[in-house]
This record gives C-alpha cells, sequence and structure tokens, in this order.
C-alpha cells in the first residue's frame, strides 16, 4: 500500500504522516515514512539545490526536471523495494505536487506534467493521496515561523518566498485534482487542532487497514468512529 501525503506549505503534511506511521505500526503494520524531494541520498543533494533561496534565478524548467529526477531515483532505491518488501509506504510529497506546483502554480501545461511524471515514476502511482487543505495564508505563516524557528529561511525558503497569489493556485490546483479522480485524491480538512486532522485521517484509512486486526470489532459491535477515537 502506497499513501501520499499532499498539501500547501504549513498544512501538517509531515506531522500528520508521521504520527499515521505510528499508528499503521501500532496495528502491526511494516510502515516506510519518506518524503520528495530528498527522500534517496542523491534527492537529499537535488532538495538542497531545489529549496535553497541562492538559487531563486532557477529556471522552471531546471527545476521540473530535478524534481522528477529526485522522483525517478526515489521510487527505484526507496519505495518500490519497500513495495515488493510488503511494506505499507507513506510518502510526504509525490507527484500530485509536481501538478500542483509546477502545474497549476507555475502554468506548466498538466498532460505534459502527467506524462513525464508517469514515465518517471515507472507508472508507479500511490494507491491513495491525501490532499491537507488549509487556508493558504494560515499556512504560509506557519511554515516561515517553522522556518525560521529551525533557521532553515535560507536554506528551505524558496517556496515561502512565492507570493499568496501562487499558494493559492496551488490549493486550487490540489482541490481540482481530487474532484477530477475523488477515488484516488481525497481533501482532509487542516484547519484545527493536530490531533483533530489526525482524526480525520483515520477516519478514511480505517476502512483500509482495520480487516485481520485487533483493533477491529466484530461487525455491526462499535462504528469506525468508534474505533478511531480508540486508537
Ligand atoms: P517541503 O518538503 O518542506 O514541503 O518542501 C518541498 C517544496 O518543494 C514545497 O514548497 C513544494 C515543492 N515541490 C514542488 O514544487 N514540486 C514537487 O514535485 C515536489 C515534490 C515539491
Amino acid at each position: 500500500m502506497f499513501i501520499a501525503f499532499e498539501g500547501i506549505e504549513g498544512a501538517g503534511k509531515g506531522t500528520a504522516a508521521g504520527r499515521t506511521a505510528g499508528w499503521l505500526a501500532s496495528l502491526g503494520r511494516e510502515v516506510s515514512l519518506t518524503r520528495e524531494p530528498g527522500g534517496s541520498e542523491l534527492g537529499l543533494a537535488l532538495r538542497a539545490l531545489l529549496l535553497d533561496m541562492k538559487n531563486s534565478g532557477i529556471s522552471p524548467e531546471t527545476e521540473l526536471f530535478l524534481y522528477l529526477a529526485d522522483r525517478a531515483q526515489h521510487v527505484r532505491q526507496v519505495i518500490r523495494p519497500a513495495l515488493e518488501q510488503g511494506r505499507v509506504v507513506l510518502c510526504d510529497r509525490f507527484a500530485c505536487s509536481n501538478l500542483a506546483y509546477q502545474g497549476y502554480g507555475r502554468g506548466m501545461d498538466l498532460d505534459m506534467l502527467r506524462r513525464l511524471n508517469d514515465w518517471a515514476v515507472g507508472g508507479l502511482w500511490p494507491d491513495l493521496t491525501l490532499v491537507l487543505d488549509l487556508e493558504p495564508a494560515v499556512g504560509l505563516e506557519r511554515a516561515k515561523r517553522r522556518n525560521r524557528f529551525l533557521g532553515l529561511e535560507q536554506k528551505e525558503g524558496r517556496f515561502e518566498a512565492e507570493d499568496l497569489a501562487f499558494h493559492t493556485r496551488v490549493r486550487e490546483g490540489y482541490r481540482e485534482l481530487s474532484r477530477e479522480r475523488p477515488d484516488r485524491v481525497r481533501l482532509v480538512d487542516a484547519s484545527g487542532g493536530e490531533e483533530d486532522v489526525f482524526k480525520r485521517i483515520k477516519t478514511l484509512l480505517l476502512p483500509m487497514f482495520s480487516q485481520g486486526f485487533t483493533p477491529c470489532a466484530p461487525p455491526g459491535s462499535q462504528t469506525t468512529k468508534e474505533l478511531v477515537d480508540e486508537t
């Protein structure tokens, strides 16, 4: 099972993916938690290039190919081998980020991006993509605060420096993608506290993971909501 976590800056993907990993491990699943850009050794070097403020002059085409290079290596070196071992793979960002940021954000042709990504991932797409949906102004403020706190404003701030209109287009892009493929791309309300968001995610995922695991009660005795509240 391959699940991607998506959303604008500061939507809380990293936290949500981490908590989901812990929860699934407690249900007895082997879990690999990874991210893009930077999920492989080569990817870490590409992440540094992609996010550093000193590369603000990078062309959109160069940016696209660096993300695709990161993804191609990540799929082959990390994601596919983990899936072949029967692990659940949780990925903080994947190809949907490319459609949202380079497509809706930068205005690149979406069909071209779909074809390039399909080639880069060798046809390996997530079973499910969860989009943490949040007001861009709220997310952006949160992301900038986090970067300040961690001293990452220069090294990781290139996208936070984009204006609100860019982040609004990215958010609308994600919403459009979820309307196009409601079976594969699900919106999760990311407003409120971390705990509220995590509960919403568990409610969505529980039907996929409850079968055969101890938290699963006999049919009819407990609702999904009760199971989520307990675990
Ligand atoms: P993050 O991992 O801290 O969210 O930062 C990654 C940044 O890279 C984020 O601003 C979104 C951007 N991005 C793209 O523009 N295209 C992509 O394909 C991916 C994976 C990320």
